[in-house]
Order: C-alpha cells, then sequence, then structure tokens
C-alpha cells in the first residue's frame, strides 16, 4: 500500500487504513456485505384523471445515488425527487415508463408498460349523471387523499362525516372542542366545491363520557346542549348548510323515543328544543331528522313522521334522512316509496343516508359472486330510480355509506364477510356503480 499519495488519496488511504484498521482491530469482525442495488417502482393510475400517473421510487440499496425517470421510451429524463412523482400522458395508450439508477458499476433500471386511458373512455362520473340532486359519500379525515381523494374529486359532489362530526369527537371534555378532523373535512369539501352534510350533532351512539355524566342540573345540562349546538353550527355556517340535529331518536320495537341522557336530562320535547336551538345558530341551514328502518318497519315510520310533523308545526325541519342500509332481497321497492310518498307529501327533503347494500345477509357465501353482484347492481339501479321518481323539488340527494368494500362499518358490525358498496379493494367501479348510473340515463 503506498503511503505517498496525493491529499485526497491520502485522505483516502486514511479512510481505507481506518476502514482497514477497524478491520483488523478486530480480526475474526468481518465488514458487512453492501446492501445489494434493486432497483423498483410503483404505479398508480389516477382515478380522477385516467390520463395521469403515479409513480414511487421503491428501490433499495441506493442511498446517494442519482436516479431519473423516462415516461415514453427513450423519452426525456426527469429528475427522480424524493417522494413519489406524477406524470401527465396527453393521450391514451401503452407507455414504457424506466427507472435508471446510476450506480458505481453502471446504470441499473426497472421498467414497466402502462397503459392509460382517456378520461373521456371512463364510466360517466356519478356526480355527473344528474344535476337534480348530489351524489355523497361518507368520508374519514385520513381517507381524502390519493386514490380516496381521487374518487370523491371525481364522482361525488356531497360529503358527509362517517364519525368525526359526532359529538364524541369534537367536544370530548367538558369546554374543550376538537375540531381539528372535522375542519379537516370541512375545508376539502369547501376547497372541492362540494356540499357538505353535517352528521350529527345529538346521537346517543355518540354522547362522551362527560356528557353521559354530567353532573350539573337539568337546565344547566340544557344549556350545555344549547351551547354545543350554537357553537359548532356557527363555526361552520355558510359551509355545512344541512345538519342531522338528532339521529336515531326512536326506540326499535317500541317505536318510542329512546330513553337517551337528552330525554332524560331535557324532558320528552327534547328534540324541538335542540331544532330550534339549531334554527336559532344557523335560520339557512337545512336541519333533517335521521334514523334507519324507516321503509319497512311502519310503526318506527309513523313515529317518525309523528316527530317530523310536530317540528314542522314549528317550522323546525326541512327534511328527513333515510338510512339506507339494505341488502339485495330487502326491504321492497314498496316499503322504499312509503318513505318517500310520506317525506313528499309533507314537502319536505328526502335525504337517501347511509346506501350500502349488502349482498351476503344470509353468510352464505365467502367470495362476492358474479351472481350477486348483479343482483346488487339491480338493487342500487331500483334505489335510484325511486328516488329520481321523486319530484326535484323534494330532492336532496343520496348519500353511499363509504368508498371500497373493505371500508364498510358493515363486516365488524355482522361479523361477517360482504362487498355492500360501489368500490372494490382496489378502487375500481362494481356493477353496483353501474347500477346507479343505469338509473339515471335518459
Ligand atoms: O379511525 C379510528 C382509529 O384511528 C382508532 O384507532 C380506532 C379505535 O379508537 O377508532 C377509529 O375510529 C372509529 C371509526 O368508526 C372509524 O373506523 C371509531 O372508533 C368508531 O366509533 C367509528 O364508528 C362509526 C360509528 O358510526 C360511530 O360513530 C362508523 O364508522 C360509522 O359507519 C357509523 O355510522 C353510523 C351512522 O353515523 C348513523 N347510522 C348508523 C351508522 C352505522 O352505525
Amino acid at each position: 500500500m503506498k503511503y505517498l499519495l496525493n491529499l485526497g488519496g491520502i485522505c483516502v488511504l486514511l479512510v481505507i487504513s481506518f476502514t482497514i484498521f477497524a478491520c483488523s482491530k478486530d480480526d475474526d469482525s468481518t465488514p458487512e456485505p453492501p446492501t445489494p442495488i434493486i432497483v423498483s417502482f410503483d404505479v398508480i393510475i389516477s382515478q380522477q384523471n385516467s390520463l395521469r400517473v403515479t409513480v414511487n421510487n421503491t428501490s433499495t440499496g441506493v442511498n446517494g445515488l442519482n436516479s431519473y425517470w423516462q415516461f415514453t421510451e427513450n423519452g426525456p429524463v426527469v429528475s427522480d425527487q424524493a417522494g413519489p412523482e406524477m406524470h401527465l400522458y396527453d393521450a391514451a395508450g401503452e407507455y414504457l415508463i424506466t427507472l435508471t439508477v446510476e450506480a458505481p458499476d453502471g446504470d441499473i433500471q426497472a421498467s414497466e408498460i402502462v397503459t392509460v386511458t382517456d378520461d373521456n373512455e371512463m364510466h360517466p362520473a356519478l356526480k355527473d349523471a344528474t344535476d337534480k340532486f348530489s351524489v355523497g359519500m361518507a368520508v374519514q379525515s385520513n381517507r381524502m387523499d390519493g386514490q380516496h381523494g381521487d374518487i370523491l374529486v371525481r364522482e361525488f359532489n356531497n360529503l358527509t362525516a362517517e364519525y368525526e362530526m359526532k359529538m364524541n369527537i369534537m367536544y370530548p371534555s367538558e369546554g374543550n372542542y376538537d375540531f381539528t378532523a372535522a375542519d379537516a373535512i370541512v375545508d376539502y369539501g369547501v376547497t372541492n366545491d362540494m356540499d357538505i352534510h353535517g352528521h350529527t350533532l345529538i346521537w346517543h351512539n355518540a354522547i362522551p363520557d362527560w356528557v353521559d355524566n354530567f353532573s350539573g342540573t337539568d337546565q344547566e345540562f340544557e344549556d350545555m346542549i344549547e351551547d354545543y349546538i350554537t357553537t359548532v353550527m356557527t363555526r361552520y355556517a355558510g359551509e355545512v348548510r344541512s345538519w342531522d340535529v338528532v339521529n336515531e331518536a326512536i326506540e326499535d320495537g317500541s317505536n318510542q323515543l329512546r330513553n337517551s341522557v337528552f330525554r332524560q336530562r331535557m324532558g320528552d320535547d327534547y328534540i324541538s328544543k335542540c331544532y330550534q336551538f339549531a334554527r336559532n345558530a344557523d335560520p339557512d341551514a337545512l336541519l333533517f331528522y335521521n334514523d334507519y328502518n324507516l321503509t319497512f318497519d311502519v310503526g318506527k315510520q309513523a313515529a317518525m313522521f309523528d316527530i317530523v310533523d310536530d317540528l314542522a308545526s314549528q317550522n323546525l325541519i326541512d327534511g328527513v334522512g333515510a338510512q339506507m342500509h339494505i341488502d339485495i332481497f330487502f326491504p321492497s321497492s314498496a316499503q322504499i316509496q312509503s318513505v318517500v310518498d310520506g317525506t313528499v307529501s309533507r314537502g319536505l327533503k328526502m335525504h337517501f343516508a347511509e346506501l350500502d347494500v349488502r349482498v351476503n345477509p344470509n353468510n352464505d357465501i365467502t367470495s362476492f359472486t358474479e351472481a350477486r353482484a348483479i343482483a346488487q347492481q339491480n338493487k342500487v339501479r331500483e334505489v335510484v330510480e325511486i328516488y329520481d321518481a321523486m319530484p326535484d323539488v323534494n330532492k336532496f340527494a343520496i348519500t353511499i355509506w363509504g368508498m371500497r368494500d373493505t371500508e364498510t362499518w358493515l363486516i365488524d358490525f355482522w361479523g361477517q364477510p360482504d362487498w355492500p358498496l360501489l368500490y372494490d379493494v382496489a378502487f375500481q367501479p362494481k356493477r353496483a356503480h353501474t347500477g346507479f348510473l343505469e338509473a339515471l340515463e335518459d
């Protein structure tokens, strides 16, 4: 080993010596083998614009090495930056994407052929299929970017927070609000020119512990509820233009009012008090009453319309939200039509809220069959046809309760497999999506 080397060499020699010294210091330790260089990348085609791809360098052993992209064969070089890169093609076709890493022993490349279609060749967007009502999606604040965001922006013009605009999330402790997630959802909706449906202010299943165990007087409880409703609705006035003020106040079976803490502390007229608080807080907001099983449970439907009629007599309600947690067999079109007829006859807005269509209600399948996919397509088409047949003045929105089948609340709730929504796990539209569009074809 020569000692008379130029300065760089001496540095190199010293470094090498250090390395050798480090290595020889402990004769039986052997230097770690260099991490092999493996060049790879992911490519995702945008749901919002099928001419746009996002690529992500997933190579290993390349720290400190330069790399670059080519989005067509022998096309222009685009330096690889940290994080995903996007590329917009100007025409449909097959393109070779190549990632090149400039390794010490020469360039190493990975390539993939991607097929992009033109946006017009894709299915029309749900929201573009009608201008008579909005098409809504239940969202969670951590599912509004990437492919979730692409689909939301392309397909929907109404958002409902699946759980983050409920009392237990927005008002976790007395006097302390947490609007972080709600603000994110509302800001996203406003930014993307979407309506936002506020769900839900008063619900027995979303009560923070401190409210359940409220130690003050009944009047102090009522004042706290008025302050909560006023604070929330004032915050989002002009942005959240409709609210489920009270959700699911009617007990199953008995069709009496649930004995919630709201009823216990504020009395049987807690509902009209809450709607008055809401009307006072934002006179421009549309106020809905929302509940489930309103299509086939005639007792519950009657109890609901009694509540609605009482609120309407005080000009405290504008619409009914019928949660459409249904399945391919049930309820019948006549049962669905019955809640529509009662709402329309009262001159109120109809919200088909929380639509999901179970294909496995009897737990007799373990995979999503073509037959069940077709049945789901037919049921979705039937629901949307019923909705679209309503007078335009009563139309408001149909809201789908979740994006991908794997994200539905139903699997945990029923503890069995199901595929109730419009998109599969790969964000691809299903037959059910087609059924929605078929119902709105001229
Ligand atoms: O995302 C958090 C996660 O970060 C955390 O680790 C985990 C454990 O705390 O909680 C996760 O949030 C859960 C959320 O669903 C997302 O999965 C909440 O705890 C859970 O309470 C929430 O459940 C929601 C439920 O309402 C209660 O708010 C369901 O998503 C939602 O589908 C369901 O929707 C209701 C309607 O509001 C009213 N009609 C019935 C319908 C079904 O119950």
